[in-house]
């Protein structure tokens, strides 16, 4: 049976970057990092988000505007409904004492917050376009950036400064999530260095259980398998980093988009 949404007041908005807004709620969810929830406006839709901030009972969605339903979300204040289901999916398989490193990519930082937050030293890196969309800096003091255009730390992308980083250093696993290109060259340098990856795949989610089979990537589905695969899982998966799944269902190569 189907969860039905349940109706919680935002008690804050934290404006993170120009782009990015965190929504917090009380709500006592028992959630595992890289797990999703479902947030429900009514009469305009239901999206999944990842959990940004957990703290006792109060918990946060951070929201990148770039859609109808998300320019919606934006325009919630403090008091304000929505309705949320979950959490659903598989999480992050957490190794609290491992040598870890974190990587992010743009709005996909989001789905590691929770994660870092739980890891002992872990080097957390975060990749941008330019420094105005670099998001949790004072939350992560110690976080690496990079920007595309140089105007806050390395200047390139986080491939580039994880390549440079991996020649001294190592780590018995790497965490990422972001676009999906990024992830590919990611997980394709640790195996050259075999160290394990863990990745957070962001695919367009139509029912959120199972069923419709928009979420696709080689048979396995996002939204229960996923959201989060291993690199043994993503071995198995061709259309990792290659093919991307349309709203309409259309098949495209990721890398014509
Ligand atoms: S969103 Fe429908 S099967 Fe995943």
């Amino acid at each position: 049976m189907i969860e039905q949404p349940r109706m919680v007041k935002i008690c804050d908005v934290v404006e993170e970057s120009p782009g990015v807004k965190t929504f917090f709620f009380k709500s006592d969810l028992d959630f595992v990092p890289g797990q999703y929830i479902m947030v429900w406006i009514p009469l305009i839709d239901e999206k999944p988000f990842t959990i940004s901030y957990i703290q006792k009972d109060i918990v946060g969605i951070s929201v990148l505007k770039r859609g109808v339903f998300t320019h919606a979300l934006h325009k919630k204040k403090a008091g304000d409904l929505i309705g949320i289901r979950g959490p659903y999916g598989k999480g992050f398989n957490l190794q609290a004492n491992s040598n870890s490193c974190v990587v992010g990519g743009g709005i996909g930082m989001a789905s590691l917050t929770t994660l870092v937050d739980r890891l002992t030293d872990a080097t957390i890196i975060q990749g941008a376009r330019t420094v105005s969309e670099i998001i949790y800096r004072k939350r992560f003091p110690g976080m690496k950036l990079c920007t595309e255009d140089g105007t806050a730390g390395f200047k390139g992308t986080t491939v580039d400064f994880l390549m440079e980083l991996l020649n001294t250093q190592t780590y018995s696993k790497i965490y990422t999530c972001g676009p999906e290109k990024m992830m590919y060259k990611i997980v394709d340098l640790a195996k050259k260095q075999q160290i394990e990856c863990e990745v957070s795949l962001d695919r367009y989610m139509k029912c959120g259980f199972g069923i419709c089979g928009q979420c696709d990537c080689s048979g396995q589905r996002v939204c229960i398998d996923g959201p989060v695969f291993n690199t043994t899982e993503l071995n198995k998966m061709e259309d990792f980093g290659k093919i991307d799944i349309l709203k309409t269902g259309e098949r495209v190569n990721i890398h014509n988009r």
